[in-house]
């Protein structure tokens, strides 16, 4: 079930919090939603306090009270279960609700996104929550999706936890043979005789700092565990809702990539996908671009809600900058032209106290519209209106695939060695990069979805080959598809536990080579290699290989390895793949990418200067074309089709010169007989 048939028109609006003011405040804010065009809240995100003041007593006359008062003022509703934060009296009462720290320090009540996964009176009392909320609010039409409690994340390390992690394990393992096998307990004398002597990897057993463990496939399979102790928690409240309001499509609002959960895997049990953008200043137009198309993936193509973004300024940066005039408007429209189908907002009214007064809001302090944000909020409402339908449902037709895995993050992440310098997210990025910027379409996908609607996948840092994926790729090259990956790939298996024989292992027919050593270079230390008569540093890993069968594009200059290949191309049934044995700089995959691309005839969306972002979603109404001037000055592009502008309803032809000012966004609807 989509979210997109739930609606008319992107949806504007977001989390609002009626229950810190008083009455007649309330009634000013309906006044100011209207002439900024707010036409969806987010009611009930953190009122779990205030709807049950105590274990037997639920009270919803406030809830109430704001239900009819949005209803009545036109507005939809996305309505919130509030379990992302539970009260004091249940902390007091039942202590286990309250989570352990890696380091073993039990909290107290406080914060928020507090409670423990497997907490027997969370999992009562959040329940039993959904339940009473689905129940009194079926009949309301204008709830148009649910958001279940708010950013899940974080871990918990005590002993339900523990308990319950043994649990997880025989499920998976059956025996505690197999558990010693697959966590090579053989290694330091780990051997388990039974499954009680298990203990959670943190700061107490296996672990010397957060992030550095001594047994990969204990931690791993701690972090699998924790992500589903917590997919556990959405679907329970989910299954009870979807029973009461089989038709309200279920969400929760996701943080991109956000380490901690496997979002793949989550968005299985997900209606669709929502998530909160907070880019930190400088981010640049490619990393935000790239946790748009995450989302988007996670749901196979299917549109996406932008639940929250700060319309000015965020409170929990070092920095807190305000967006710049047009800053707002434009990456609204980025999230439109990646897959949304919403621009909402966290928050509408700002707060008066705690550690969000700071936040930005569209009711502002002042308290009334006379606000620059407050202004440039309505006109892109305005213009929300105009876009009307035309864009619902759009889809992104990608050729092109990059490949992002939980599992292999996680796992590349936990590593001891080859270089502490190792981010995986950074590697993805940087190819990623170099497809934006050639203006290539991108889906990002896991190790579940098929390939064959493709023509390039790119799987940097492809470390864990877990299961057949190593036969997925094969067929699709077989096929006539282009694969690249990189340094560092098929190490090891789903458990973490090396493929011996020679690396890439199950890649090496693949790729046609065998990878003998990898040099791990400190940061500032460089290699280099030379790719059509230019010089590009190797950096971070270089992987010392053997060419069985793939024939050599490129060579290292230097060390004792110089001369041996550093880029490799291996014709493979009717496709080809390519092997990156060292991380380089952006100038390189830009290349790169550009050659790969027009070998395979996978085409950019258009020419654009630097600056300007373009991208194209089509649906039964058309197809548009978004034009994204990220630049602080004017920029010019020249049009390669006819075109209407959807927001001034001009025509324009093609070969036609437009000029984009500094952050200005055009969406142009491709004339039908273009
Ligand atoms: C998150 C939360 C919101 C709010 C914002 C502030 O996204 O979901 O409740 O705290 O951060 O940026
Ligand atoms: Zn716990």
């Amino acid at each position: 079930m989509t979210y997109s048939n739930k609606v008319s028109k992107i949806v504007y609006g977001g989390d609002y919090n009626p229950e810190q003011w008083s009455e007649d405040i309330w009634e000013e804010d309906m006044r100011m939603f209207k002439l900024a065009h707010i036409d969806i809240v987010t009611l009930n995100v953190f009122s779990w306090a205030s709807l049950q003041p105590d274990e037997n007593t639920y009270d919803f006359t406030k809830l109430d009270k704001i239900m009819d008062m949005v209803r009545e003022n036109g507005l939809k509703v996305c309505l919130a279960t509030s379990t992302g934060a539970h009260p004091a009296w249940m902390a007091k009462k039942y202590p286990d609700i309250l989570r352990t720290e890696i380091n073993g320090l039990k909290r107290k009540f406080g914060g928020r996104h507090n409670s423990c996964p497997n907490s027997p009176a969370y999992h009562k009392y959040s329940v039993r929550l959904a339940e009473k909320l689905a129940e009194r609010y079926k009949s309301y039409d204008n709830i148009v999706a649910w958001h279940i409690s708010n950013e899940f994340g974080g871990e918990c390390y005590c002993e339900n936890c523990e308990r319950a992690f043994r649990v997880w394990l025989k499920d998976k393992y059956k025996t505690i043979e197999e558990l010693n096998r697959v966590w090579n307990t053989a290694f330091w004398g780990h051997t388990f005789y039974d499954w009680d002597e298990i203990v959670l990897p943190n700061l107490l057993s296996e672990h010397f700092a957060p992030e550095r463990t001594m047994f990969q496939g204990i931690s791993l399979d701690y972090k699998r565990f924790n992500s589903d102790s917590m997919l556990n928690c959405f679907q329970e409240e989910y299954d009870i809702i979807k029973k009461i309001t089989p038709d309200i499509p279920i969400t929760t609002n996701l943080m991109g990539f956000y380490p901690v959960l496997d979002y793949q895997k989550w968005a299985n049990h997900m209606d669709f996908a929502s998530w909160d953008s907070y880019p930190s200043n400088g981010d640049s137009m490619a990393k935000m671009a790239m946790s748009h198309d995450l989302i988007r993936g996670i749901k196979k193509g299917e549109p996406f809600v932008l639940m929250e973004q700060t319309p000015s300024v965020t409170n929990w940066q070092p920095y807190n900058a305000l967006k710049r005039p047009g800053v707002m408007r434009l990456w609204s429209y980025q999230a439109v032209a990646h897959g949304a189908d919403a621009i909402m907002f966290f928050q509408m009214r700002r707060s008066i106290g705690a550690c969000e007064k700071f936040h930005g809001a569209v009711i502002d302090h002042a308290g009334h519209e006379n606000t620059r944000v407050f202004r440039e909020l309505e006109a892109l409402g305005a213009e929300l209106e105009k876009i009307g339908n035309m864009t619902l449902g759009a889809k992104t037709d990608a050729k092109a695939a990059l490949v992002f895995d939980w599992d292999n993050w996680w796992a590349v992440q936990l590593s001891a060695g080859p270089s502490c310098e190792l981010q995986y997210y950074e590697e993805v990025l940087a190819y990623y990069t170099a497809l934006h910027s050639n203006h290539i379409p991108v889906d990002i996908i896991g190790t579940e979805n098929d390939l064959s609607g493709y023509q390039i996948v790119i799987a940097p840092v492809l470390y864990m080959t877990k299961g057949n994926y190593d036969e997925k790729i094969r067929q699709f090259v077989k096929e006539g598809g282009t694969f690249v990956t990189t340094f560092l790939s098929g190490i090891t298996e789903e458990h973490d536990l090396v493929i011996t024989g020679g690396y890439p292992g199950p890649l090496r027919d693949i790729m046609g080579i065998w990878v003998e050593e990898t040099d791990a270079l400190p940061k500032g230390s460089e290699n280099t290699f030379s790719y059509k008569g230019i010089k590009y540093p190797a950096k971070l890993l270089c992987d010392i290989m053997h060419l069985e069968g793939a024939r050599a594009l490129s060579s290292y200059e230097t060390e004792f390895y110089a001369g041996t290949p550093v880029i490799v191309k291996n014709e493979f049934g009717k496709g080809s793949s390519y092997y990156i044995g060292t991380s380089s700089n952006g100038e390189f995959y830009e290349e790169f990418i550009k050659d790969i691309c027009m070998e395979k005839g996978v085409k950019p969306v258009c020419a654009t200067p630097k600056e300007v972002e373009a991208t194209e979603r089509k649906n039964e109404s058309g197809t548009y074309l978004f034009y994204l001037n990220h630049g602080e000055k004017e920029n010019k592009v020249v049009l390669e089709k006819d075109y209407q502008d959807i927001l001034t309803d001009t025509f324009y032809y093609k070969n036609e010169e437009l000029s984009l000012k500094a952050r200005d966004v055009m969406i142009l609807k491709e004339a039908a007989d273009a």
